[in-house]
């Protein structure tokens, strides 16, 4: 994709020591109420300040970036100085020495362990028991039946996840409803509320204490897999297995570690994929042109055998199609960083402690960027067309170091669930408006999206 420069005002601000502008908050709670009140809402506050914007809330300064070359610069080529920021502040006890919170040496240990779980040779292993969930899920659903997406493909997606990573079959206990359960309260805990960001952390409130237990029930849960499946006398060649053997080796990974990157992976590798699946279903039922072209590609390409990962080449306008999905609905909608060394960005000084904010959903919807950006238009995707897109007007998946490990995991999941829905049904939406996407830890629908299944 192509570099391009930034075009608004801040580029103006070019070596100049000034913090960048944005708008005007009250006098301690800064931009708090504003934040809280509608968080979607705020965004279009910030964006006629330019594409580095400053606010505060809950007595924190923050910076929100919004051009594709302040992205690549905190992600990739500066990616030292911006340290990863999240739930510690908010004192939220959550996998904190997992993969996607720990740094430096002890993030480099656990992402070499846990890589050749993701390697191109591996991945393609899982793509069985993919196929084969999606078909047993699309073949149980009767003609006209009405489901719940959301729910529906968290299910199957923590059962493709738990069956490849750790082979295990979460589906066939309460075990599965545990993470869930975890996943819900943590995502109500993570809309911005006024409750979040005013309450010091120790104010046990309700749905505080919701979430902590929830935590807590999940800790359990994966201690009681670790604890079967180390007193078992079976083999196992997984994600699992290879994070046992390097326990104890050196010291190489502590339990709580082993845990906590355990906790990691079945959080953050299932609700993400089943929201992209969720909101994917919803806009082939929304377009039928687009859903009846994928049709004739998967008959053409597969016809009624189960979806092969070395059918997935071939099934371009499938790739466009969960390309353009997770442009417009990014399950990961926001990344956060903190800054951990003074730094210039876009011309201003922004300095170490700041939180900072790439907002995915507003730079995928830039009209800069993108023709029509709020379209669902898979066509878009030609080569010439990202050729000439700037690197990080695009990410998905985040990108520099920290980029997420499943992502090749995530895409072929998506691709192979996907092909074999649409070889077994079409869909209704029967929402009367477009899901409304909520602001909590992911992207998650307000609401349910309810689909009426055509068995074809
Ligand atoms: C559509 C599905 C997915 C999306 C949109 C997604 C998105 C992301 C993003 C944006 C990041 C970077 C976070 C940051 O920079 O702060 C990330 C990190 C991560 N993702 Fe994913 N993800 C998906 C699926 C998965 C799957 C299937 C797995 C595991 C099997 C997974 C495991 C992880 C892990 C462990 C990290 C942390 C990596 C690190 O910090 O080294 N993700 N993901």
């Amino acid at each position: 994709m192509a570099q391009t420069s930034p075009q608004t005002d801040n580029a103006d601000h070019a070596d100049s020591d000034e913090f960048p502008p944005g708008p005007d908050g009250l006098p301690v709670l800064g931009n708090t109420l504003q934040l809280a009140s509608d968080p979607a809402a705020f965004y279009d506050v910030l964006e006629p300040f330019g594409d580095v914007v400053s606010y505060r809330a809950g007595g924190m300064q923050f910076c929100t970036l919004l051009h594709p070359d302040y992205i690549e610069q905190v992600l990739v080529t500066e990616a030292d100085r911006f340290g990863k920021w999240g739930l510690t502040d908010f004192g939220v006890d959550f996998a904190a020495e997992g993969i996607l919170f720990t740094e430096g040496e002890q993030w480099k240990r656990q992402r070499t362990m846990a890589q050749p779980a993701f390697q191109l040779d591996r991945i393609r292993g899982y793509g069985e028991s993919m196929t084969a969930f999606a078909a047993e899920l699309a073949e149980g659903w009767d003609d006209g039946e009405v489901v719940a997406a959301t729910d529906t493909f968290s299910d199957l997606t923590l059962r493709i996840l738990s069956k490849s990573l750790f082979d295990l079959d979460l589906d066939e206990s309460d075990r599965g409803a545990v993470v869930t359960r975890a996943v819900t309260e943590f995502n109500r805990w993570a809309e911005p509320s006024l409750a979040t960001f005013v309450l010091p952390n120790w104010v046990p409130t309700p749905q505080r204490r919701r979430l902590d237990r929830s935590m807590r029930a999940f800790e359990r849960l994966v201690d009681d897999l670790i604890a079967e499946r180390s007193a078992a006398d079976t083999d196992h060649d997984d994600l699992l297995a290879m994070l046992l053997s390097a326990r104890g080796e050196d010291g190489r990974i502590s339990d709580t570690e082993l845990r906590d990157t355990m906790m990691t992976f079945l959080f953050a590798g299932h609700e993400t994929t089943s929201l992209a699946l969720t909101y994917t279903c919803y806009l082939l039922a929304e377009h039928p042109e687009v859903a009846d072209r994928l049709r004739a590609e998967i008959d053409e390409v597969v016809g009624d055998d189960p979806v092969d990962v070395l059918d997935l080449p071939a099934l371009s306008f499938l790739d466009r199609v969960v390309t353009e999905s997770l442009r417009l609905y990014p399950p990961a909608y926001i990344l956060f960083r903190e800054v951990r060394k003074d730094a210039e960005i876009g011309g201003y000084r922004i300095p170490e402690g700041t939180k900072l904010s790439l907002p995915l959903f507003r730079i995928h919807r830039d009209d800069r960027w993108y023709d029509d950006p709020d379209s669902f238009r898979p066509d878009r995707w030609t080569d010439e067309f990202e050729d000439s897109l700037p690197e990080y007007a695009y990410f998905p998946f985040g990108g520099g170091p920290r980029h997420c490990i499943g992502m090749r995991f995530a895409r072929m999941e998506l691709k192979l669930v996907l092909a074999t829905l649409v070889q077994h049904c079409e869909f209704e939406y029967l929402g009367e408006e477009p899901p409304q996407p909520t602001m909590g830890a992911t992207y998650q629908p307000e609401g349910e999206v309810s689909l009426r299944v055509e068995k074809r």
